[in-house]
């Protein structure tokens, strides 16, 4: 197993020196989106301007729109272990679960119940507390632990009963790195005979994901997140997706996937989504076999190599006066929600954004889990490992942040206060 980080980072035009010299930031912003290697943004320019239509089988440049379209489902399919025949595209992740809630909410009745949890970002929350609260059905709502960051499976299972119709978990909390225990929660939803709906925008740029074994119904992801375009993607079995009706144009395909896809997909974007699976595919430069098989190896490396980084990070920032790291759960995300007593969030993210580094502060639409963990509608500050992050990147958050720190605590010894 190898993971050359250099190599990697030399893919991404962001991450070079400028002409003047001037370094690049040092970008932990990756959870809201990641920077974007040459092959993505070579693969969307080429199919732009290629010679392509729309979809059909008559002319070459109809042919290559279709090969673009099986290419991109065939890519997804190999990233998440799942079937191509049902993996749909869609604007995103949000877009796509606003779709299929308002779809599946027509099969439920007043009294039927749904699942969704605190810990969740709003995109898997919302959609389903309206859709729910339009036909009458009732919202019961799983918490995960303040202290400790935990979302244990009884707090979900607890909640199911013979009414259950659909239960939304995250993958990966975005806000702290959370990852629930979404394969015994899938067995205990699916005994009460319900659907299980998993936000893995955020887990999906982490680890490597395997539908089946996971035993999920519904699985989003973003490409964004993990080096490509911005575009959603859900996976599903083209079995279930053949049950669920939705509204659409008279003369469009009622074929699975193609029934959930409104308009023309945007093919340019599907080439990057391609190109950046191949991406991924290729973090390990040892890895061989499939595809499927070098995005598992690849996925391994990362892990190792984002682990390593995570260790120096979390220590560093534990070791700072007046720094809490919310991020506490046992199994979690490269992904680190810290405060610092008496700053504002937003003031220590610009103090960092000063120095260099971009770590971002918010509840990043994790609304709920900001609330629960008492950090309000202010959230923290936000710091995500991606795979072009180094420890040189990590060396400068920690330095930067020390020099805030103590610059605060100068101020507070002269007798500065929390301003606002
Ligand atoms: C966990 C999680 N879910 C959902 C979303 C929304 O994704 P999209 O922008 O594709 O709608 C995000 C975006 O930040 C996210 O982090």
């Amino acid at each position: 197993m190898t993971y050359d980080v250099a190599a990697i980072r030399a893919l991404f035009p962001s991450l070079a020196e400028g002409s003047d010299g001037s370094s690049p930031a040092a970008f932990f912003d990756g959870p809201g989106g990641s920077q974007t290697p040459s092959p993505v943004a070579d693969a969307v320019h080429a199919t732009l301007v290629s010679a392509i239509s729309n979809r059909g089988d008559v002319t070459a440049s109809e042919r290559r729109a279709e090969g673009v379209v099986r290419d991109a489902r065939q890519a997804v399919a190999d990233l998440l272990g799942a079937d191509p025949r049902g993996v749909v595209f869609g604007r995103s992740a949000t877009a796509l679960t606003y779709d299929f809630a308002r779809a599946l909410a027509k099969t439920w009745a007043p009294g039927d119940e749904i699942v969704v949890t605190r810990l969740d970002h709003d995109s898997n929350i919302r959609p389903w507390v309206q859709a729910a609260e339009a036909v009458g059905a009732v919202v019961r709502w799983a918490d995960f632990e303040a202290d400790t960051g935990e979302m244990h499976s009884d707090a979900v299972t607890s909640l199911l009963s013979e009414r259950t119709r659909l239960v939304a978990t995250t993958g990966a909390s975005n806000l702290i790195g959370t990852k629930p225990p979404v394969c015994k929660i899938a067995r205990a939803v699916h005994e009460v005979g319900a659907l299980h709906w998993v936000d893995g925008v955020h887990a999906t740029a982490h680890a490597s994901v395997d539908l089946d074994s996971l035993g999920v119904d519904f699985w989003t992801c973003s490409p964004y997140k993990f080096l490509g375009p911005h575009i959603g993607v859900l996976a599903a079995s083209p079995e279930l997706l053949e049950t669920v009706r939705i509204d659409k144009l008279l003369p469009s395909s009622d074929a699975v996937p193609e029934r959930f896809e409104f308009g023309t997909l945007p093919y340019e974007l599907l080439a990057g989504v391609t190109a950046a699976v191949d991406v991924l595919a290729s973090l390990d430069p040892a890895a061989t076999g499939s595809r499927r098989e070098r995005i598992l190896a690849s996925f391994e490396a990362l892990e190792e190599h984002e682990h390593r980084l995570l260790d120096r990070l979390e220590s560093g920032l534990r070791s700072l006066p007046g720094v809490r790291v919310h991020s506490n759960a046992r199994k979690r995300t490269p992904t680190l929600l810290f405060t610092v007593d008496r700053r504002p969030a937003q003031d220590v993210r610009r103090a960092l954004a000063e120095r260099g580094v971009n770590a971002p502060a918010s509840h990043f639409y994790a609304i709920e889990a900001s609330r629960h963990l008492g950090l309000g509608d202010e959230g923290g500050v936000r710091v995500g490992l991606a795979p072009y992050t180094d420890m040189d990147d990590v060396e400068r958050l920690l330095s930067a942040l020390a020099e805030i720190v103590e610059e605060g605590r100068l101020r507070g010894e002269a007798g500065g206060r929390r301003r606002g």
